[in-house]
């Protein structure tokens, strides 16, 4: 015997835009065995009493008995709502070892279900099958895509996916695919308070930002760490499209400098400040300016302006504290000698990938001013570039013909030596990659007219 445990089709019972939890009802009438708790071990073992005791998900299946507070008798649930129901065996088990059957009501409310159970109530049945229980999370704030099918809904939805999620305390719908320069969403409110200031946490380090005036997207925490992880702690790395610094932050704590720009004031606003929420003011130098003027300009205003040495990856307070504790006991002290300041970039990173190709020309004659020749002497001293991008080619030699004509296009010359990573599958027919190859040296000094 099965029960139905779904909550009430409450669609169309709501006025727009008010969640009336109080619908979220309903009764369940079965029977329910009362025995002896010294009885209960042999009713577990029981044969007869084999799929006989209720089991909806997240509801106990022995209770209390309202008649008996002393905890002298329990009641085990049934699953059955009429003595009819019960089979022979189970009714000869009940007969012999349980003190009777009394009626039960099991009573579910809007605490009851989840997210996904409630969304299907409010929704139209036609639209159930499809209906958007997904969303993601940055910060306090859950984001969801609703289809125009949904938009009546989209008050209730959101207020459900606010009651049911402890951490989220902001939902939102996006409004439109990115299509704005700065990639970030336009967005409307659904449920909770208008606060788009979140605080979001990825590789131990602190973002802070406003999500409606800011890209960030948290489906690319690998990739952010993927490319980071190419990094050697020395390393002085670029971030021409740094955002609010999701590639920046984690690599100056491993020990980097990083040149982090960003067109957007807002980005580079919040990244100046992310900079310092996380302690890496030393090793990071915010800008905001066009990506191609910054990668212009990037390797001569290092020789010009050096970063500071590299000194160890960033401790944590505890850390630093006990550092300077064991330091002051130890007199005379000697100071830590300093290596040299860094002025030369090993990484530029260009996570722009609508256009980020097309700034590729940018780097021919880089190197092409006083002074550069002795900080990139050789080959192998040139700057690594991973530049991220989109294709509509599915298939992977396609995709990579395509990137790599782009590229070379753009740098004007034919890349031979290069890695080609697959991010992640934006759309049905959209890929985004990332090419990575040391800048040659032929572009990188290439006489500018
Ligand atoms: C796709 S986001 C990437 C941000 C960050 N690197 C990340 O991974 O989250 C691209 C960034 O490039 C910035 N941007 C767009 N056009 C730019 C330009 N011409 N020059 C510099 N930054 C630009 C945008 O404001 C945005 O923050």
């Amino acid at each position: 015997m099965s029960f139905d445990a779904s909550p009430p089709a409450v669609a169309g019972l709501m006025a727009g835009t008010q969640l009336d939890r109080s619908l979220f009802h309903k009764s369940i009438p079965i029977l329910a065995a009362r025995f002896l708790p010294s009885k209960l071990g042999s009713l577990r073992k029981s044969e007869a009493m084999r799929g006989m005791v209720m089991d909806l998900p997240r509801l106990r299946t022995v209770e209390p008995d309202p008649t008996n507070p002393t905890g002298a008798t329990k009641l085990v649930l049934l699953k059955a709502s009429s003595e009819e129901e019960i089979p022979n065996p189970t009714r000869e088990f009940l007969n012999a070892e349980s003190e009777g059957l009394v009626p039960y009501t099991i009573e579910l409310g809007y605490d009851y279900w989840n997210a996904d159970d409630l969304i299907q109530a409010v929704v139209p049945e036609d639209l159930r099958d499809r209906s958007p229980t997904g969303f993601a999370s940055t910060g306090h704030i859950a984001h969801i895509n609703l289809k125009d099918e949904y938009l009546p809904y989209k008050h209730l939805i959101g207020q459900i996916i606010l009651d049911k999620n402890a951490a989220i305390r902001t939902v939102v719908n996006k409004l439109d695919t990115i299509d704005n320069q700065f990639r970030f969403f336009k967005m409307e409110l659904l449920a909770g308070d208008p606060d788009y200031v979140v605080e979001h946490v990825e590789a131990d380090c602190r973002f802070t930002f406003d999500f409606t005036q800011v890209y960030w997207n948290s489906r690319l925490h690998t990739e952010h760490e993927r490319v980071a992880n190419l990094f050697s702690p020395a390393d002085v790395v670029v971030d021409v499209f740094a955002g609010v610094g999701p590639f920046a932050i984690p690599a100056a704590k491993k020990g980097c400098a990083v040149l982090a720009n960003d067109l957007n004031p807002q980005s580079a606003k919040y990244l100046e400040i992310n900079v310092e929420n996380n302690r890496v003011s030393s090793a990071v130098r915010v800008s905001c300016l066009d990506g191609r003027e910054f990668i212009r300009t990037a390797a001569a205003g290092l020789i010009a302006h050096p970063l500071p040495a590299y000194t160890g990856p960033k401790k944590s307070k505890t850390q630093e504290a006990a550092d300077q504790r064991r330091a002051q006991k130890l007199r005379p002290s000697s100071p830590t000698p300093a290596g040299p300041l860094r002025n030369r970039i090993a990484h530029f990173v260009m996570n722009l990938p609508d256009s980020a190709l097309q700034f590729l020309d940018a780097y021919r004659g880089i190197l092409c001013t006083p002074g550069t020749r002795e900080v990139y002497p050789d080959d192998a001293s040139l700057p690594m570039i991973h530049c991220h991008c989109f294709t509509r080619e599915i298939d992977p030699a396609a995709a990579e013909a395509d990137i790599l004509q782009r590229a070379s296009e753009k740098l004007g010359r034919k890349l031979t030596d290069y890695s080609l990573h697959l991010v992640r599958s934006v759309a049905p027919n959209k890929e985004m990659y990332c090419i990575s190859f040391k800048l040659p040296s032929e572009v990188a000094f290439e006489e500018r007219v």
